[in-house]
């Protein structure tokens, strides 16, 4: 029964410090656990993995922004209405399918140059003191480079990130306050109609990039709606910059922690790049959980589930899960790379972008082996309560520049 689970305490800074070894009792003790809410979590490897292979298992809709205490006319709602995230079933086929083909990794490899030159340009401005905090500095990497991937001018890619800078994620989190409520709203509001003006720019005078194949882009002669089109590439956009500088963070924190495990990437790039990447991305996930809810009564991980109940998986667990991964506290390059984490997901909603991000840390690793020397934390980082996007307050470094 739910009411006997423990509680992971989603509510109490102690948790977010460091969720790892709270996890690991939950987990080993207790297989499953609760949120402060009462929604199940899981918490292993191989429940994880069952929870996104079962049909029964779909993912929330509107409901899930409606516990959030978002309402019908809200610019979130209604971007909701038509996000891919919230979608199941045929209509989730579909338009996984139209953007499937523009985000494979031949298209993500295009990007390489741009992030590599980006990281490089970024210790090079920052040459003479040597210091710089990371975490205030390097959303730009993600942001120019999914700007380059979109194929939007640089100009019309900083009208469109001021625009979102308010930032909407944390209305995804737990803990969701007026404040984030009214951030979200603004932030979508404007973001969206931004797009929107750039959807109708593209469709006055078609051009080769993305936005207009989306436009274009039919499937047994569907098209995608003007909805479905603004709130994909808002979508996409949003998707791809909070995550990605998340674990662009993770990296330089980690690398400057296990100066071993830098050292070993600068002794054999080619050879430890995949593995850095995929440890980085295994040891500090970008989202802390992803919810599911059920089509029908069922059971799982040695629980009951009613129609329509919610579900979490908190990330932190099946990729820390020690029946999975040798000694899984310990930072280690060498993993085998092909065994990747729950930090994308998996099934039908399996991240659409993690050919990208993984070509952007790929790049940002070996920029960080090639132009750095002696990495070094300069004070202390704390990991943000609540968020959806686990994000550091700081991430101060020092460092020589390799040219
Ligand atoms: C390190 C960076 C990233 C992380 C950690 C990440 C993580 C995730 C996760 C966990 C999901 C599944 C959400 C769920 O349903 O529970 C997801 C979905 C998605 N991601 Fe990413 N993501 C990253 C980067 C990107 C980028 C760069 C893009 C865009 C180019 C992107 C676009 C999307 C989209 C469109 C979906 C929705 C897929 C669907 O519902 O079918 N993501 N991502």
């Amino acid at each position: 029964m739910a009411s006997n689970l423990p509680v992971v305490p989603l509510d109490e800074d102690v948790y977010w410090a460091d969720p790892y070894p709270i996890l690991a009792e939950l987990r080993e003790n207790h297989r499953t656990a609760v949120t402060p809410e009462g929604i199940k979590a899981i918490l292993r490897w191989d429940d994880a993995e069952e929870i996104k292979k079962r049909p029964e298992f779909i993912n929330e809709g509107l409901e899930y922004i409606e516990a959030r205490g978002f309402k019908p006319g809200d610019p979130l709602y209604e971007w909701r209405r038509y996000s891919i995230g919230a979608l199941n079933g045929e209509d989730h086929r579909r338009l996984r399918g139209l953007v499937n083909r523009a985000l494979t990794p031949k298209s993500a490899d295009k990007v390489r140059p741009v992030v590599r030159q980006h990281v490089r340009d970024l210790l090079e401005r920052h040459a003479d003191t040597g210091e710089f905090d990371v975490r205030e500095h390097i959303r730009i990497v993600p942001f120019l480079s999914i700007a380059s991937f979109l194929e939007i001018s640089p100009a019309e890619a900083a009208e469109v990130g001021q625009k979102m800078q308010g930032g909407g994620g944390d209305a995804f989190g737990p803990n969701v306050t007026q404040e984030i409520r009214d951030r979200a709203n603004a932030t979508f509001a404007v973001a969206m109609e931004f797009v929107g003006q750039l959807v109708e720019s593209r469709r006055a005078e078609p051009r080769d990039d993305l936005l207009t194949r989306l436009i274009e882009a039919e499937e047994n002669g569907d098209r995608l709606s003007n909805e479905e089109l603004v709130v994909l590439f808002t979508n996409i956009f949003a998707g791809a910059i909070e995550t990605t500088s998340s674990v662009m963070t993770s990296m330089f924190l980690e690398f400057a922690r296990h100066p071993d495990q830098l050292e070993l990437l600068r002794s054999n790039p080619d050879g430890f790049v995949r593995g850095a990447v995929e440890e980085v991305l295994r040891f500090r996930p970008g989202f802390y959980a992803s919810g599911n809810k059920t089509t029908k009564a069922t059971e799982l991980a040695g629980l009951q589930f009613e129609a329509g109940e919610a579900v979490t998986t908190i990330i932190g667990g099946p990729n820390r899960d020690p029946l999975r991964y040798e000694d899984p506290n310990r930072f280690d390059i060498t993993r085998d790379p092909t065994m990747w984490s729950f930090t994308f997901s998996m099934g039908p909603h399996f991240c659409l972008g993690q050919a990208l991000a993984r070509a952007e840390l790929q790049e940002t690793a070996l920029a960080i082996a090639a132009h750095t020397r002696n990495l070094e934390l300069t004070g202390e980082s704390k990991w943000l309560p609540r968020v959806m996007v686990n994000h550091v307050d700081r991430c101060p470094i020092r460092y020589e520049f390799v040219p």
